[in-house]
């Protein structure tokens, strides 16, 4: 191995194996393979390992509910998660279970260790549990009435009407979603980690490395709000592993042995090749580095647990986690009745893989921020770029080669400052893919892109073929577009491998990130053929419609209750997009008197509202007609967001926003400051 060969081991989030990869999943796959693809293509030794999430009470109860055991459903899954990864091109080094012996292994070690070294303790909770099935409830599989706003069927762990969290004992009227049973408190025995005892290492550890600086600033927040111990335990009946010397009571709870899982998947894949030994990358001198890719919402349990499993248990702590946000469909949450809630499978079934490739890679950076896959822009970036730009370069030249120059390229390079100038971006962009800013590369690979292209025109090889004379320059011009789309073909080699692979038929050498600087000259090609056709809209418009119906079927079949759906268990730590003081200072909130409220003619929800700001007067619709009487508000003092863009309504512009509380009907209550605030004055 060359000196500067770097040992990386990688992840991506193990997957849940009760549901089918989406496009949101897609992302993260999509972004780490990408980079593997990219280190693989630098030399470096790079292994890729990921696994199906096994264990859990949502996988035992949705596998009850379908008549099968958790065993045989996890089988099905995985060969269905497997089959859309592989035809998405996310190519693994391995993909494991989390339900193996290897995993087993690891778990009952690393709880060994960390047993060993005073890290677990014990003590008794008290849980809901659900007198006719005999199960404790995760806060997810308790129904009932918040005890804040009174609102109906809202979860044993938050109200989604009223926003408050709470325990489910403060539930009114609490209902098992399991049987329909009312649950009862039950006491048990569980285990914790101790997390607190971690503080100074976990500390360290965020500022040692490279971290986010928007994980950096959540994890500092966690500390400051102080470390909790971490309930690590569950009872039987649970689908997971036994925790040692329980009699078979207790069981791992599924988000100790998911991470854990990265370690069983690459144990697997070390006794399958030689080449690879699990202490050296995961002992606690390893010189290997190792990164996990992850979502935004389980950078709790991989910044904060995680890392202190392994140095508890004297294993090596990951050298970053790279978290990345949500996918969101035409700039909202995928939704399966606006058919955006878009399987793998289904996008498949249409669409060749590598333009979501292109697409996902054209908008990622290193950053935390949401991805919108803009279904429209979607189609057109990709037929601009991929078709427009890139695929045009070679389908200009290539049949100019084959037919006039035997399908050899000159021997000449026509304009050595331009293939310099293509040669000299390998740095740049190599920077680029190693920081995940594959935006950015792609940016400058489009760039490179629109020169060849404005080469090509400029030279018009088309007319110069016409001219006497002009023989040898036409093959040197074509040749010239045939080694810079070679060029920036391996540049997009880690986002397109299969047309990559394609090209390299057509070019008939390998597309090598060390071979940037040689250049065919002389050397002899393959038939140019079609690389790729253009997204038609119809397409799209079948994957949304196709989406809608598989929500039709769902609901004609009505079989798994949405509950079970849910992959999240409980304690997934909520990652509330926080905003910096500048941005919330920029929100000018006034102190504002109500001079006129009237009935708005046509509007049930709309009251018209006069606020005087002290001087100024603004005219601002307010959905508060349920809770109150126009006449009541006048003269009353509130509070307004004053700074809003004015929006034009139905009935009239509304020039900024009063503030209020409640869910909503009767129970809306507006802010008013207390007595001596005056109209005018700014709110902080
Ligand atoms: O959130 C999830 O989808 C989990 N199945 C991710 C687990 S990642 C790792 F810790 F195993
Ligand atoms: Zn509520």
């Amino acid at each position: 191995m060359a000196v500067d060969t770097r040992k990386i081991l990688v992840t991506s989030a193990l997957p849940y194996a009760n549901g089918p990869i989406h496009l949101g999943h897609m992302l993260e796959y999509i972004q780490t393979d990408i980079w593997v693809r990219f280190q693989k293509l630098r030399g470096h030794k790079c292994t890729y390992v990921c696994a199906d999430d096994t264990h859990g009470t949502p996988i035992m109860l949705k596998a009850q509910q379908l008549g099968m055991t958790p065993e045989e459903m996890i089988a099905k899954v995985a060969i269905e998660h497997q089959a859309d990864f592989a035809d998405f091109l996310v190519e693994f080094d391995n993909y494991h279970s989390t339900h193996s012996d290897e995993n087993r292994k690891w778990a009952t070690e690393v709880y060994n260790r960390l047993n060993q070294g005073g890290y677990i303790a014990t003590r008794t909770i008290e849980q809901l549990f659900d007198p006719e099935k005999e199960m404790f409830l995760p806060d997810r599989f308790v129904k009932g009435t918040c005890p804040k706003c009174k609102a109906e069927d809202q979860y044993g762990d938050n109200c989604e009407v009223c926003g408050s969290t709470y325990s489910p004992a403060e539930l009114i009227n609490p209902q098992s979603v399991v049987s329909g049973a009312t649950p009862v408190m039950k006491q048990s025995e569980h285990y914790f980690f101790d997390l607190p005892q971690f503080k100074e290492v976990l500390q360290q550890w965020t500022t040692s490395g490279a971290l986010q600086s928007e994980m950096a600033n959540k994890l500092n927040e966690w500390f400051e709000q102080g470390l909790q111990q971490w309930d690590i335990s569950r009872d039987a009946p649970y689908f997971g592993f036994e925790i040692p010397g329980t009699d078979g009571k207790k069981f791992f709870y599924v988000w100790l042995d998911a991470p854990i899982g990265y370690m069983g998947a690459f144990d697997n894949l070390c006794q399958k090749r030689d080449d690879l030994n699990f202490e050296e990358y995961w002992g606690a001198d390893s010189d290997a580095e190792l990164y996990h890719f992850i979502g935004k919402d389980i950078i709790y349990f991989h910044s904060l647990f995680w890392p202190a499993m392994l140095n508890g248990a004297k294993l090596r702590m990951p050298t970053n986690v790279f978290a990345h946000g949500y996918v969101t469909v035409n700039g909202e949450k995928m939704s399966k009745s606006r058919g955006t809630f878009i399987k793998a499978r289904t996008y498949l079934d249409h669409l060749h893989p590598e333009y979501l490739r292109y697409y996902y890679a054209a908008k990622l950076n290193d950053r935390i921020d949401d991805l919108d896959l803009n279904l429209e822009d979607f189609a057109q970036r990709v037929n601009s770029d991929m078709v427009g730009k890139l695929v045009n370069i070679a389908s200009r030249t290539a049949g100019f080669i084959a037919k006039r120059f035997d399908s050899k390229l000159a021997a000449e390079v026509e304009n050595p400052a331009l293939l310099a100038e293509f040669q000299n971006a390998q740095e740049s962009i190599a920077k680029l893919y190693e920081s995940r800013e594959y935006g950015k590369a792609i940016r400058e690979i489009m760039a490179l892109a629109d020169k060849a292209n404005g080469y090509i025109a400029e030279m018009a090889p088309w007319a110069m073929a016409k001219q006497e004379g002009m023989e040898q320059k036409t093959h040197e011009v074509c040749s010239m577009g045939i080694h810079l789309f070679r060029i920036l073909m391996t540049y997009l080699k880690p986002v397109l491998p299969q047309m990559a692979q394609n090209v390299e038929a057509f070019l008939n050498s390998e597309l090598r990130w060390e071979r940037i600087d040689d250049t065919l000259t002389g050397h002899e090609i393959a038939p140019f053929k079609a690389l790729i056709q253009r997204i038609e809209p119809a397409k799209i418009e079948a994957i949304v419609e196709a989406t809608k119906q598989d929500l039709a079927a769902e609901q004609a079949a009505a079989a798994p209750k949405a509950e079970l759906e849910q992959n999240d268990e409980l304690s997934k730590e909520p990652i509330v997009d926080t905003i910096d003081f500048d941005t919330f200072a920029k929100v000018d909130l006034r102190v504002a008197r109500i001079a006129k409220a009237s009935h708005v003619e046509g509007a049930d929800k709309l009251v018209q509202l006069t606020l005087d700001l002290g001087g100024e007067t603004r005219n601002v619709f307010a959905g508060i007609k349920s809770a109150y009487n126009p006449e009541d508000l006048e003269g009353r003092l509130t509070i307004m967001v004053a700074n809003l863009a004015p929006r034009k309504m139905k009935f009239g512009v509304s020039e900024g926003m009063v503030l209020a509380a409640g869910p909503g009907g009767k129970d809306i209550h507006i802010l008013s400051p207390d007595s001596g605030a005056i109209p005018g004055q700014r709110v902080m």
